[in-house]
């Protein structure tokens, strides 16, 4: 072989070439990279490159668990890509010399307006050398000012949990209806006990889970455990159970959001399960304007939550705007878990500084001053 070949060959092999899932290019270069290595944390600079990063490190049966949603993922993707549809409106002549991005959620004062579900579920075997230390998110979300809602699946018992949090770090705890009464009594004790402060309760997969096939290949569904019986009777004997505020996650319809103001629920959670459930699910977005035209007494009576692809500050501002009083994430803390709790703080950081600077850019002082003004949904057509 000519030795000029030889040497274009070699240079070939190095670095790293990703499908990068159809996500915004912003000039991130993999060629540096190693295949199963962590790369620097201070190259990353938003919350795609980071889970570029995290599909580089870990094992694709892990990422796939994360990554995946339900059939063809048409949920999953219009989640990410509703947010362009979206136009901000920025006013000038208003003095935005000092911006606030923190927040009051359920009477508590808040940071930023996230929450993060970071799972405490993690790879056993990572091919990283940089494995994560056992509990970074909730110090992390702590420090950082995010309401930090772990999983009633994660794999640290709900005490270990509470015991890692911060010194007055306020954690709700999210759990399930599970067809077995008795472990839902169980846990629900135990999170009392343990001074979480309110439930998400899932409430879009009652008896089932979405089928997901990008995790299929590496792993089977399995039954989820949950009722499927879970109907208003059922609901209302579940809040009989539990002293602690309730908060429904997964609501999909402006319909459920009034059912929950009815029944007198203090705040509601936007969510389609990052598109994990029933694809063909509405987005947030959506919701949320349908919210607004049939019943925007909701706004008005409780505390609306959403989540669902939000990767930037913008997409936050957006939920904010459409009257969301905070926003989740569920894959990006995870994705940045993998650098453990520096990569979840600088995840944190990224989104406030992307959110702050176009809040300025806006005319926007104040989360709180956010309202429909500030966004022009017509492109979105729902
Ligand atoms: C790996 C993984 C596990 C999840 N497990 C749960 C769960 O146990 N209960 C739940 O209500 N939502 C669960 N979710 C959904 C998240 O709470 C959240 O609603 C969703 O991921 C938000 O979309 P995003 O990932 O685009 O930010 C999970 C999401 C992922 C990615």
């Amino acid at each position: 072989m000519h030795p000029l070949l030889l040497l274009f060959t070699a240079n070939v092999a190095l670095g790293v070439t990703l499908d990068t899932e159809g996500l915004p290019d912003t000039g991130l270069d993999t060629s540096g990279w190693t295949k199963g290595a962590l790369p620097p944390l201070a190259d990353m600079f938003d919350l795609n490159d980071m889970q570029l990063a995290a599909k580089n490190v870990l094992p694709a049966k892990y990422y796939a668990s994360y990554r995946t949603g339900a059939l063809n993922e048409y949920t999953y993707r219009a989640n990410l890509e509703v947010y362009a549809k979206v136009r901000l409106n920025g006013f000038s002549f208003r003095d935005v010399s000092n911006v606030s991005t923190s927040a009051l959620l359920g009477q508590q004062s808040w940071a930023t307006p996230f929450r993060s579900r970071s799972s405490s579920r993690r790879p056993r075997r990572q091919v990283t050398r940089t494995r994560p230390p056992k509990r970074p998110s909730r110090a992390a979300a702590g420090s950082a000012g995010i309401l930090y809602v772990p999983s009633i699946s994660s794999t640290l018992p709900i005490e270990a949990i509470a015991a890692a949090g911060r010194a007055g770090q306020v954690m709700f705890h999210q759990m399930y209806v599970w067809a077995n009464h008795s472990r839902v009594v169980d846990e629900l004790a135990r999170i009392e006990a343990a001074g979480f402060k309110a439930l998400f309760v899932t409430v879009d997969n009652t008896g089932i889970a979405g089928v997901r096939t990008r995790s299929m290949r590496y792993t089977p569904g399995s039954d989820t455990g949950h009722a499927a019986n879970f109907d208003l009777h059922a609901l209302a004997a579940f809040r009989n159970l539990t002293t602690l505020p309730i908060v429904p996650k997964g609501i999909k319809t402006w319909q459920d959001a009034r059912t929950c103001l009815r029944l007198g629920f203090r705040a509601v959670y936007v969510s389609n399960h990052g598109g994990r459930v029933l694809d063909g699910a509405p987005t947030a977005v959506e919701v949320l304007v349908d919210i607004q035209k049939h019943a925007p007494e909701v706004f008005a009576g409780m505390e609306v939550y959403a989540d669902g692809g939000v990767r930037r500050g913008t997409d936050a501002l957006i939920l904010l705007a459409l009257g969301a009083r905070a926003v989740g994430l569920g894959r990006p803390p995870m994705f940045a878990n993998v650098w453990g709790e520096a990569g979840v703080s600088r995840m944190a950081a990224l989104l406030a500084r992307e959110l702050g600077t176009s809040m300025q850019l806006m005319g926007v002082r104040d989360v709180r001053e956010l309202n429909g003004s500030y966004v022009n949904t017509n492109a979105v057509g729902y």
